[in-house]
């Protein structure tokens, strides 16, 4: 960190936030709000004198709450810049000043109670997202006893008491009496792999096991007497050298136990802790007594992701992590060109992976700045200026902010192509059919469908596939050889986004029995979230069928992902058996109502003026 802050280079904000981001990839406009400090970081020399005298005490948030800080306070031992800041929220107050005696105390007079957030505009070409994670909090697992027993701590308190600038100075101490623990136990996956909603998150935390490892390590080296009892459902030691850490640990005497413990009871007199296992290993219920007990808890994503998310369009995978652009191709990419990820706001990952992602998105940055200009793929939207009534919807449900229109000047919208990506939302839902996708362009699409019902199209099932999930599904059913109905007419399109309602009404015009609209699960879709105006558009034309007299069954939406081939051949075979249900007299009463609906409607006659009587 003291590197980057030297850097000459490089720009640090620190205690900043991002109000705004407008541009697109190469042209960002980042609107930082640097927050007061209230006190002058460049002539601040940490000398602690403020510190010393400021009257207010408050739990230190770094040290887990394990210690106090003053009001005037080092976020951290090692911060850049070493400058302290001045917590407006707990001091004494300073309109007016009503205490001040951290100012008399600074002999460089680098406090002032004035200081105003600083706006800061810049112009960037990329963006790293390296906004970290946040940990679990077990309060909610009353189980464990984590809001009842002082003897019970979190591996993050763990860190902190065990650590020499943590607040007992390294020395590991129970909380209940201060001393020296005898036995220790660790439980660990605390709020990672549980189906169950309320006891976690379903995924593996990544880094947890071999934390514990090295916590036992570090205990065997500070303690060599002291006992430590693991319990564990697994250990995933599956990283370079991670298994001679936890074979060492092993030989340093940790007993490794299989089995999660299901409470924790605790001696009212001595404090200790006692708890039931069934040790899986040995196939016996067990009972252990400690002095204390280690909850390994997981990782989750940070609480501000959704800020970060709407700053940047971006997306969240269903657990709340960052999505990247492609999980295998582009793994550092974000689905926005231009924004790149960096650590833990991705996925949980440990600190050489961090490293690794962070120097991977550094290297596709600078390619993308030292060329100076970007390659984009053909297909992208193209506004009729003509045909634009300046409605605004496309520019609303763009995923990535790539259309601009402002209603005020009255000028139409205009895509951006360096950002435009393809997806045909923008298209499939502009009313006055003014948007054209290149290469999946309106014509192309209907030529496609006409095609496909010009020969027995009782026998059909019109099907429209997104490029990245179903479509890959589909092909996957066929590499599998599962068994599927034939029938299936495949129009593939690069998102679920672009299939319009007047493409299924064109199809169940000339004569379709049903229609299958197919994409990408939720938190899936390559365009972020261009599915659930799929999703939307789909309802509504549900309700539209209902109103014809058309059965919205026949009309089917479907996500299926690239790894489901099976799903795909369920349902084909559940949407054939829809259309076997389908009579040719209902086809064409279909065809026949369509038609009535499409027929412009005949302007109302106006009234003639009643003749005036006398
Ligand atoms: Fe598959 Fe959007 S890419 S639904």
């Amino acid at each position: 960190m003291m590197d980057v802050g030297r850097h000459p280079k490089i720009k640090l904000y620190s205690y900043s936030e991002i109000d705004n981001v407008s541009g697109y990839v190469g042209n960002f406009n980042v609107r930082i709000r640097k927050k007061a400090r209230y006190v002058d970081e460049n002539e601040c020399t940490a000398c602690d004198e403020c510190a010393k005298v400021c009257p207010i005490t408050v739990p230190n948030a770094f040290q887990m709450g394990l210690s106090l800080r003053k009001a005037i306070y080092m976020p951290f031992p090692q911060a850049v810049p070493s400058s302290y800041i001045l917590d407006m929220e707990h001091c004494l107050g300073n309109n007016p000043i009503a205490c001040g005696k951290c100012y008399d105390a600074c002999d460089k007079k680098c406090i002032d109670y004035d200081m105003q957030d600083e706006i800061v505009d810049v112009k960037v070409g990329a963006v790293i997202v390296a906004t970290g994670m946040d940990v679990y909090d077990p309060t909610r697992l009353d189980d464990y006893g984590y809001t009842r027993f002082e003897n019970v701590i979190t591996s993050m308190e763990f860190e902190r008491l065990i650590c020499s600038e943590g607040p007992t100075g390294g020395h590991f101490i129970r909380p209940t009496d201060h001393k020296t623990p005898k036995t220790i136990g660790f439980i660990q996956c605390v709020g990672s792999r549980t189906q169950d909603p309320e006891r976690g998150n379903p995924y593996c935390s990544n880094i947890c096991c071999m934390n514990t490892v090295k916590d036992s390590l570090l205990l065997k080296d500070h303690y060599p007497d002291v006992e430590v009892k693991v319990f564990y459902m697994d250990i995933r030691a599956f990283g370079k050298g991670f298994e001679d850490l936890f074979m060492r640990s092993k030989e340093k005497g940790v007993m490794y136990i299989r089995g999660i413990p299901g409470e924790i009871e605790e001696d009212p007199q001595t404090k200790n802790l006692r708890l039931m296992v069934e040790n899986t290993t040995t196939r016996q219920i067990e009972e252990h007594e400690l002095d204390m007990v280690v909850l390994s808890v997981g990782v989750i994503p940070r609480r501000d992701n959704e800020v970060v998310k709407k700053l940047f369009s971006l997306s969240t995978t269903s657990d709340g992590f960052l999505m990247e652009s492609h999980p295998k191709l582009k793994p550092v990419d974000a689905p926005t060109g231009g924004v790149f990820f960096a650590g833990c706001a991705e996925f949980p990952k440990d600190v050489k992976d961090s490293v690794t992602q962070a120097s991977a998105a550094a290297a596709r940055a600078g390619v993308l700045l030292s060329a100076g200009k970007i390659k984009i793929e053909a297909i992208t939207a193209v506004v009729d200026e003509e045909a634009c009534k300046l409605c605004g919807i496309c520019a609303r449900v763009c995923p990535f902010n790539a259309i601009i229109f402002d209603k005020k000047s009255k000028t139409p919208a205009k895509v951006i192509e360096a950002a435009c990506k393809g997806c045909g939302t923008c298209s499939a839902e502009c009313p006055f059919d003014a948007i054209t996708m290149q290469h999946f362009t309106d014509r192309q699409m209907y030529a496609q469908i006409e095609a496909i019902l010009s020969d027995k199209p009782m026998d059909k099932i019109v099907t429209f596939a997104c490029n990245w999930c179903s479509y890959a599904g589909a092909d996957l059913a066929g590499l599998s050889r599962l068994q599927f109905p034939h029938n299936a007419r495949i129009i593939r399109t690069m998102c679920s986004g672009r299939v319009k309602d007047k493409f299924v009404l064109h199809a169940f015009k000339h004569g379709a029995p049903v229609v299958l609209v197919s994409g990408c699960h939720f938190a899936d879709c390559h365009y972020i979230d261009a599915n659930r105006w799929t999703q939307k558009r789909v309802w509504k034309l549900w309700d539209k069928l209902e109103k014809l007299g058309i059965r919205p069954e026949r009309l089917q939406l479907e996500w299926v992902s690239a790894a489901e081939g099976k799903k795909w051949a369920e349902v084909m075979n559940a949407v054939e058996e829809i259309r076997k249900t389908v009579t040719k007299e209902e086809v064409e009463h279909t065809i026949k109502v369509i038609r009535e609906a499409e027929k412009p409607k005949k302007p109302k006659a106006k009234k003639e003026p009643a003749a005036a009587t006398t």
